[in-house]
């Protein structure tokens, strides 16, 4: 059986920690893996604009000793002429994995479906799974163990962003509080799904419409765009919406003293977070954009080995 990272969950929590200490090593010795030497090409195809996940896929395969082959869908045939199984069936013959950021995850389920070789999820409107590789290995970076934080998300609660926030930090043994505007809770799966993972790894799951509430000594604020690739028409009544759940300075004030402030990026400073917050001591995100290259390093390399 092929393995594939179509969401936080597809790893167990025990490969979840295995794969972020793998990408701190791969950190320290940035050349010392090459399971793509040959080279072998692996495909890293956007539906979606991308400038991290662009960078730090090509980057991370050729360090790998391998080639990345970047496919824009728009100059593509996937989608328009042609099924996703069919492109599945004509990659696999050529390529070692298959990255995909792309809408709907049912895509990358038929994707996973119909190849040979492993596909990497690099963003849906359901999941981003590799940020949150890039997001717990900076986390234990800064405070040496997962184990026992908590991570405060607020904003919008229905995105893929706070989805895989739920997951994959409950499976880290964090608690997760997630504070959204009502219209904007978090999805039923993400919750229940992060609540059954916390009941055996330790932590809680709140969900809250008040951001002191969920912020209140948390180790790690996070929070996200209000407008999600694929939401621009919406913006102006997000942008109402979400007004009050912006992550400020005195947000940040109810968290624990040594808290650190995450952000996926790209950020609009001064809707979602201040610049003051964004910009200033407690934030920890160009460490956070760095380790995406690290973190999917440690992915591939790992997905390399399963297969
Ligand atoms: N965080 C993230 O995935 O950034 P890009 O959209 O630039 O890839
Ligand atoms: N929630 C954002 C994340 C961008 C990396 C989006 O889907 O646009």
């Amino acid at each position: 059986m092929t393995r594939h990272f179509l969401k936080d969950d597809d790893i167990t929590p025990q490969e979840q920690a295995e794969i972020i200490e793998r990408a701190i090593a791969m950190k320290a010795d940035r050349f010392a893996e090459r399971p793509f030497a040959g080279p072998q090409t692996v495909a890293v195809i956007f539906d979606k604009t991308s400038t991290r996940t662009r960078v730090s896929f090509a980057v991370g395969i050729s360090d790998l000793g391998g080639v990345p082959l970047i496919i824009d869908t728009g100059v593509s045939q996937l989608g328009k002429k042609e099924s996703v199984a069919d492109t599945a069936r004509v990659l696999d013959r050529q390529v070692a994995q298959i990255v995909w950021r792309t809408y709907a995850q049912a895509g990358l389920e038929e994707m996973a479906a119909n190849s040979k070789v492993p596909v990497i999820n690099a963003l849906s409107d359901e999941w981003h799974p590799c940020q949150l590789l890039a997001d717990l290995m900076t986390i234990r970076e800064r405070f040496g163990k997962t184990q026992g934080l908590k991570i405060a998300y607020v904003g919008d609660g229905a995105n893929n962003m706070a989805s895989s926030y739920l997951v994959a930090c409950a499976m880290a043994g964090m608690s997760v509080a997630v504070a959204s505007p009502s219209g904007y809770d978090p999805s039923e799966k993400a919750v229940s799904r992060a609540r059954e993972v916390a009941a055996f790894q330790g932590g809680q799951i709140t969900v809250t419409s008040d951001p002191k509430e969920a912020v209140s000594g948390a180790n790690v604020v996070v929070t996200d765009t209000w407008i999600s690739m694929g939401m621009e028409v919406e913006a102006e009544g997000r942008k109402r919406d979400f007004a009050g759940f912006g992550v400020t300075s005195e947000l940040m004030a109810s968290a624990a003293d040594d808290a650190i402030f995450l952000h996926c990026l790209p950020a609009y400073r001064g809707f979602e977070v201040e610049a003051e917050v964004i910009d200033g001591p407690q934030s920890a995100i160009w460490d956070e954009a760095e380790n995406r290259l690290h973190a999917q390093k440690a992915l591939m390399a790992w997905l390399a080995e399963q297969n």
